[in-house]
């Protein structure tokens, strides 16, 4: 019964979680012996750790919880959000070289498409944010491949059929027509993937072009794209309600 109670955690999450690197990269470390706990290299990942009273060193260093780093990125087309492509593409982790701490974005973004993006290392805000049944609205800027009626844009707003169901109500704002091509506005309250791709194409047309500006009400403003910003408190604070 008291063995219950305690703290008990993996070594490998124990890891991860200070913030020095991914769950693999923390795999890694402990099967090359550079993790110790009480005195005694570990290697194995799966070995249940105390965290009240086990002592534990990375590279013969005390193992310290990081602070917690919220950042907004604002990700050019063309990189992807993942840690490492097999196919030895630019990832987001390349925007942010700058940054000591492991953080892990939340959501996606898919390659083709830009905008604000929020990394974090706390696992816990990240997936509150990415939970659908907190419907934290998403607001995108789409340009569509042709000019689209008042009737299309209306099925966007009440909701289209795709493969994995109905879409939620959807906010959405004309901005103009110009040439070929309408430019709206949609703010969605679930994330799917490739949702407003494929809401566009459920329709009957394509996106040429796909920016996030806003997560709940925080705005890429004037970041220039390829850069990253701290969270300003108020900004986390609003997003936490
Ligand atoms: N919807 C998409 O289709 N792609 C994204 O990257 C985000 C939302």
């Amino acid at each position: 019964m008291e063995q219950k109670k305690r703290p008990l955690k993996t070594l490998e999450r124990v890891i991860s979680k200070a913030g020095l690197g991914s769950r693999t990269d923390a795999r890694g470390w402990i099967h090359e012996g550079r993790v110790q706990v009480n005195g005694k290299i570990i290697e194995n990942p799966d070995h249940w750790v105390d965290m009240e009273r086990d002592k534990i060193r990375f590279d013969g260093k005390p193992l310290e919880r990081q602070d917690r780093l919220y950042i907004l990125l604002y990700k050019p087309t063309g990189y992807i959000t993942t840690y490492k492509d097999p196919d030895g593409r630019p990832t987001v982790y390349d925007l942010i070289k700058d940054i000591d701490s492991f953080i892990v974005p939340v959501g996606r973004l898919d390659l083709d498409t830009s905008g604000l993006l929020l990394m974090t290392n706390d696992t816990q805000f990240a997936e509150r944010i990415m939970n659908p049944d907190f419907h934290v609205p998403k607001t995108y800027l789409v340009k569509a491949s042709e000019l689209l009626t008042d009737d299309q844009l209306d099925k966007l707003r009440k909701g289209v059929e795709l493969s994995d169901g109905p879409t939620r109500p959807a906010k959405v704002t004309k901005l103009r027509d110009s040439g070929k091509h309408t430019h709206f506005e949609i703010t969605l309250t679930e994330g799917r993937n490739r949702q407003v791709r494929r809401m566009v194409e459920a329709i009957g047309a394509r996106v040429m072009k796909l920016v996030r500006v806003r997560i709940g009400d925080i705005s890429i403003g004037t970041l220039p794209i390829g850069t990253w910003r701290l969270l300003t408190r108020p900004e986390l604070t609003r997003l936490r309600q």
